[in-house]
């Protein structure tokens, strides 16, 4: 990120590693890597983010926290605080909810289904496409009518439709794993993948085509991916090289399959 110019990116999406939760360096089995773990100085790359960030610019930053004996770490709210120190304003706290697989979390708590989704902008957000799927229940088109007023006068009102659909919640759902996250096999050799539904919906909410987005965590190459799929220019950082050999594989089928990607999610572009 350093050699990256100030005020260059359009859109941040990405996940970092949670409270140490999963070892990212020799997960790739059999593969005898001189790869030995990374470090992760979380306040040098919040600065730094918000270097590189244009005015307007957005972040997403995906975190989930860890429980250390029945005591949870709090690490995704410092996180969210820092950044309000680095400058960003903390633009809405979103929840990204996964329907339970198995158990996840422990027998005394309610099972562990949601991360957060922290959208931080520089400034005011330059770019708002709010995603307007939610079906909406009563739907109905608008019409007039009339009024009777204390003195018995008719008044002619007119009353607002509602569309069939209208903005979500700023929950979103995934189902997540084989079959779901993504359909690339080789993504799975990483072990904690986000969905590319996510990274899309993002994209689409917080930038337009021909927009920069950057990953400084891009693991498996899912952002990359989908900025191809939706005519943004991607930049990504990854500090594992076996984990950049699965983004740049993902990326290059990605270029060859695209159109027949886009005919499958072309109405939502
Ligand atoms: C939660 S994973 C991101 C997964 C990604 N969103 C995907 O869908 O594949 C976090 C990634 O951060 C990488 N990482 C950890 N520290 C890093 C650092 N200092 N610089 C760059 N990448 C780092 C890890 O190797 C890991 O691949």
């Amino acid at each position: 990120m350093k050699s990256m110019p100030s005020d260059s990116v359009d859109l941040v999406i990405t996940s970092p590693p949670y409270d140490d939760l999963r070892t990212y360096n020799d997960f790739v089995k059999g593969n005898k890597s001189e790869f030995n773990g990374y470090s992760f100085p979380f306040e040098k790359i919040a600065n730094e983010l918000f270097r590189v960030c244009k005015e307007g610019g957005v972040v997403v930053w995906v975190v989930a926290d860890s429980t250390i004996q029945g005591n949870e770490t709090g690490n995704s709210f410092r996180q969210a605080l820092y950044f309000k120190e680095c400058g960003f304003n903390l633009f809405d706290t979103m929840i990204y909810s996964k329907p339970p697989r198995g158990a996840v979390g422990n027998n005394t708590t309610y099972w562990q289904s949601f991360e957060y989704m922290f959208i931080l902008s520089k400034g005011k957000p330059k770019t708002i496409n709010l995603i307007t799927d939610r079906e909406n229940k009563e739907s109905r088109k608008g019409d007039n009518g009339t009024k009777r007023l204390q003195n018995g006068e008719l008044l002619q009102v007119s009353r607002g439709g509602y569309g069939e659909y209208g903005r979500r919640t700023n929950i979103w759902e995934y189902n997540i794993g084989k079959g779901h996250s993504t359909s690339d096999q080789c993504a799975f050799k990483h072990p904690a993948i986000f969905p590319e539904k996510l990274a899309y919906d993002h994209i689409l909410s917080w930038s337009n085509i021909g927009d920069i987005v950057y990953d400084p965590m891009m693991g498996s190459g899912t952002v990359a991916k989908m900025c191809i799929l939706t005519d943004r220019k991607y930049i990504g950082s990854e500090i594992n090289p076996e984990y950049c050999e699965i983004a740049e594989e993902r990326i290059e089928s990605t270029l060859i399959t695209s159109t027949e990607f886009s005919e499958y999610i072309g109405a939502a572009v």
